[in-house]
């Protein structure tokens, strides 16, 4: 994201406590602070002596299986400090924040597209600490002036086309990467998490977004932002969906080699389809995508994983 809000000529200021992030991966032109979003005066220094005008808060904890094994991580990490962040933004009269929020917050769906005016209804700590939070934004916003945007990340995948930066969290278990691993021979095999779901060909369907267009949308929804368009939440994705073997013959393409598989039981709380109805964003923030190709997205993947060599 960095690298995008730079090349338009914005100042950065990067704030990680570096958990899960990676510093290497900051660009050299940006400004980078190692500290906690949950230090409220750290945070309240930084806004007023660098004259934010717009946080973008993507710091989290984003592993659904860990939040249900330790949701008070996911609480602290998710909840109270992007509590703590907003009430820096409040004190300090910071007039924007763009939210990364996720699909999760809808839980299991009753139906397999879902609208920002489904109901939400997370079916695990991960999605209600992220749903907490886009309350905790649309109560300051009501009460102080600010305005925010929320997005709803679907399945985030792919890298940056030009290769400087990719899905880095080691352990990683979402389904490219993993597959991406299988092929390079750096796991044993792809387990496909079933094979019985009521889609075309039995295994679990989703809307997989490239990240490149994804950092779009937070270009968008900044420039809405900041040109007075009101505060709301918007789904991220394309609209429609591919499934795990579609994602499989992907990486095989893309690779040349066979994904070495196996077939496994469902995941728990895995649903059938998660697919964005992307109307709004389209619509409302001057968006639309440019990567919506999987043989793109795998393929920019792939090749992020053979530069990461582990
Ligand atoms: C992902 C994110 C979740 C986010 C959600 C938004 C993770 C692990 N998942 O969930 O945080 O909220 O998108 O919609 O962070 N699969 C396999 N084999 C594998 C891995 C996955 O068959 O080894 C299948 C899954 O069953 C699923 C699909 O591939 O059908 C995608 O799985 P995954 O990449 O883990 O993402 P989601 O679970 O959809």
């Amino acid at each position: 994201m960095s690298y995008a809000l730079l090349d338009r000529g914005e100042e950065v200021v990067v704030l990680d406590n570096l958990m899960t992030g990676v510093s290497s991966l900051v660009s050299p032109d940006a400004e980078f602070i190692e500290g906690d979003i949950g230090d409220l005066a750290l945070v309240r220094a930084l806004l007023r002596s660098r004259k934010i005008d717009t946080i973008m808060h993507f710091a989290g904890s984003v592993v659904v299986p860990e939040s249900v094994s330790d949701p008070m991580k996911y609480y602290a990490n998710n909840t109270a400090a992007t509590r703590s962040l907003i009430e820096a933004a409040v004190r300090e009269d910071v007039p924007h924040i763009v939210f990364s929020s996720t699909a999760a917050v809808y839980g299991m769906p009753p139906v397999p597209v879902m609208a920002e005016d489904t109901p939400p209804r997370p079916i695990n700590p991960y999605g209600r600490s992220k749903l907490m939070t886009e309350w905790m934004l649309a109560d300051a916003a009501t009460a102080h002036n600010l305005s925010y945007i929320a997005l709803r990340y679907f399945n985030v995948a792919g890298a940056d086309p030009l290769g400087r930066t990719g899905q880095s969290t080691p352990n990683a278990t979402h389904l490219i990467k993993r597959a991406c691993q299988a092929a390079l021979g750096r796991v044993s095999h792809l387990d496909i998490y079933g094979t019985d779901f009521d889609t075309p060909d039995g295994t679990g369907v989703r809307d997989y977004i490239h990240v490149t267009d994804l950092v779009e949308a937070h270009l968008a929804a900044l420039d809405a932002l900041r040109r007075g368009t009101e505060s709301g939440i918007y789904n991220c994705g394309y609209g429609h969906g591919m499934s795990v073997r579609q994602v499989i013959s992907a990486v095989e393409k893309a690779s040349g080699r066979r994904v070495p598989l196996r077939e496994a039981p469902r995941r728990a709380g895995d649903p059938a389809m998660v697919i964005a109805d992307a109307t709004k964003l389209r619509r409302n923030l001057d968006w639309s995508p440019r990567y919506d190709d999987i043989d793109v997205i795998v393929s920019a993947a792939l090749r992020w994983e053979q530069r990461l060599n582990h």
